[in-house]
C-alpha cells in the first residue's frame, strides 16, 4: 500500500500531515510514502530530508494523487484534485464534514473512502489521534504569548527600586483543551488567572493549575455525555452575563475559547461589557473562525473599541507549523495504524471500531 501526501495552499496552510521523524514508522509498517514536490519547503524540511527516511519525491501533485492508496492532509482537497481521486481511494485529514457535506457525499459515492478525524470519539484509546486535543493545545499556548505581546504592560508582580509592577489579571473563557493550557501559560509567565466553563467539571481542572473559577450561581451543569458543552439557557446567559460584566472591570486580558461542536461559537463577550473594560486591555478570540466569543470579534483583524484590542486569528496554528505539524503527523500516523490489517497488508474497514466508524464520512 502507498501513502501519499500533496503540498496544501500555502496561502492559508502551513502545517503539513507527514514529517521526515513519521516517514520512519510509515515504512516500519510496510507502507510506502509519496509526496510532492517541495512538500514542506516553507517549514525549513528539504526533500533530503524526506529522502533519507525513505520517501518518494513525486514530480507532481497530479502524480502523487494518481499513485497512492491513501491521501493523507491537513485540509480536505481542491475540487481539482478531489476530481481526480479514484474508486477504493481513502483520504484522511481534517475534512470539515459540516461545512462540505455536499463535496463529500459526491465523492464517497464513488466509493472514495473518507475519514475526518475532527470526528474522533473522545475515548481514551483515541488519545493519540485527537488532532482536537494536540492542536488546541498548542493554540492556547500561542494564544497568550501573542496576547501578552500585544499588551502594553509587563505580565508578572515585578518589585523594583523604582516602585511596584501589579501582576497582569488574565481572564479564559471556555476551560477545555485550550483554555486549560493557556491558564497554564498565563500562570507560568506570573499573570493572575480566572477562568469560567460551563461544565462544572472542569472547575477542578482550573485550580489544580492555580486559576481561580468563576462560578455561574444556580447554574446546572452543561456537560454533555460526550464531555461536551450544550448550548446555554436564556436564564443563564443572563447570569453569565452579569458575573462576567462585574468581572471584566478588572481584567486586562480575555482569552476566549468557548465552542459548541458543530454549531455556531456563542456569543459571550457584548458590547457593553467590552465597554467597562479598561483602555489598553485585550481580548484575544480563538473562537474568531467560528463566529467568535465576543461580539465585536471579526476575523484576522485586530479591532479597537474605546482602547480595548480584540483579536480575532483565523489559524493560530499557521504561527507554530512546526510544533503543529510535528503532532498533527503523529496522530495521523496513530490512526492509520489502527486503520492498516498487517497481516493482509491491507486498510480494513472494521465498523464495530468506535474510532473507524465515528470518523469515516457516510
Ligand atoms: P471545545 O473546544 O468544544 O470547547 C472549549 C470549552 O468551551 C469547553 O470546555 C466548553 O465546555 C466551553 N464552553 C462552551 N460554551 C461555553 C459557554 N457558553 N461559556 C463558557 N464556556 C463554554 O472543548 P474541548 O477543549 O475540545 O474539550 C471538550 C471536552 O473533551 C472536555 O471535557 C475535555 O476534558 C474532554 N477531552 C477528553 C479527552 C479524552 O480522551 N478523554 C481528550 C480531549 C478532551
Amino acid at each position: 500500500m502507498i501513502v501519499g501526501s500533496i503540498s496544501e495552499d500555502k496561502n492559508v496552510e502551513s502545517r503539513i500531515a507527514i514529517t521526515p521523524d513519521v516517514v520512519k514508522k510509515y515504512k516500519s509498517l510496510g507502507l510506502e510514502i509519496n509526496l510532492s514536490k517541495d512538500y514542506a519547503s516553507h517549514l525549513g524540511i528539504n526533500e533530503d530530508d524526506y529522502k533519507v527516511e525513505g520517501a518518494n519525491i513525486l514530480v507532481s501533485d497530479e502524480d502523487v494523487i494518481k499513485k497512492s492508496d491513501v491521501l493523507l492532509q491537513m485540509n480536505i482537497l481542491s475540487d481539482e484534485n478531489l476530481n481526480k481521486l479514484k474508486e477504493n481511494q481513502y483520504l484522511i485529514g481534517v475534512l470539515n464534514p459540516y461545512l462540505n457535506e455536499k463535496k463529500l457525499k459526491e465523492i464517497t459515492s464513488k466509493n472514495i473512502n473518507c475519514f475526518s478525524l475532527e470526528l474522533l470519539p473522545r475515548i481514551t484509546r483515541a488519545q493519540s489521534m485527537d488532532i482536537l486535543s494536540s492542536q488546541a493545545n498548542l493554540a492556547g499556548y500561542k494564544a497568550v504569548v501573542d496576547s501578552f505581546a500585544y499588551f502594553q504592560k509587563a505580565i508578572p508582580m515585578m518589585m523594583t527600586a523604582a516602585g511596584t509592577i501589579s501582576a497582569a489579571k488574565v481572564l479564559v473563557v471556555g476551560a477545555g483543551v485550550a483554555g486549560l493550557q493557556a491558564i497554564a501559560t498565563a500562570k507560568r509567565m506570573g499573570a493572575i488567572v480566572f477562568a469560567t466553563d460551563v461544565r462544572l467539571a472542569s472547575k477542578e481542572q482550573v485550580e489544580s493549575l492555580g486559576g481561580k473559577f468563576l462560578i455561574v450561581e444556580g447554574a446546572e451543569n452543561l456537560e454533555t455525555e460526550g464531555g461536551y458543552a450544550k448550548e446555554t439557557s436564556d436564564d443563564f446567559k443572563k447570569r453569565q452575563e452579569e458575573l462576567l460584566k462585574e468581572t471584566l472591570k478588572k481584567i486586562d486580558i480575555v482569552i476566549c475559547t468557548a465552542l459548541i461542536p458543530g454549531k455556531k461559537a456563542p456569543i459571550i463577550i457584548k458590547k457593553d461589557m467590552i465597554a467597562v473594560m479598561q483602555n489598553g486591555s485585550v481580548i484575544y478570540d480563538l473562537a474568531a473562525s467560528q463566529g467568535g466569543n465576543s461580539e465585536l470579534t471579526k476575523v484576522n483583524e485586530i479591532i479597537d473599541s474605546n482602547g480595548v484590542k480584540i483579536m480575532g486569528e483565523a489559524n493560530i496554528l499557521n504561527k507554530l507549523p512546526v510544533s503543529a505539524s510535528n503532532l498533527f503527523a503523529k496522530n495521523m500516523f496513530n490512526f492509520v495504524n489502527n486503520l492498516y490489517d498487517k497481516e493482509k497488508k491491507n486498510f480494513e474497514i472494521n465498523l464495530e471500531d468506535e474510532i473507524i466508524e465515528k470518523t469515516m464520512v457516510k
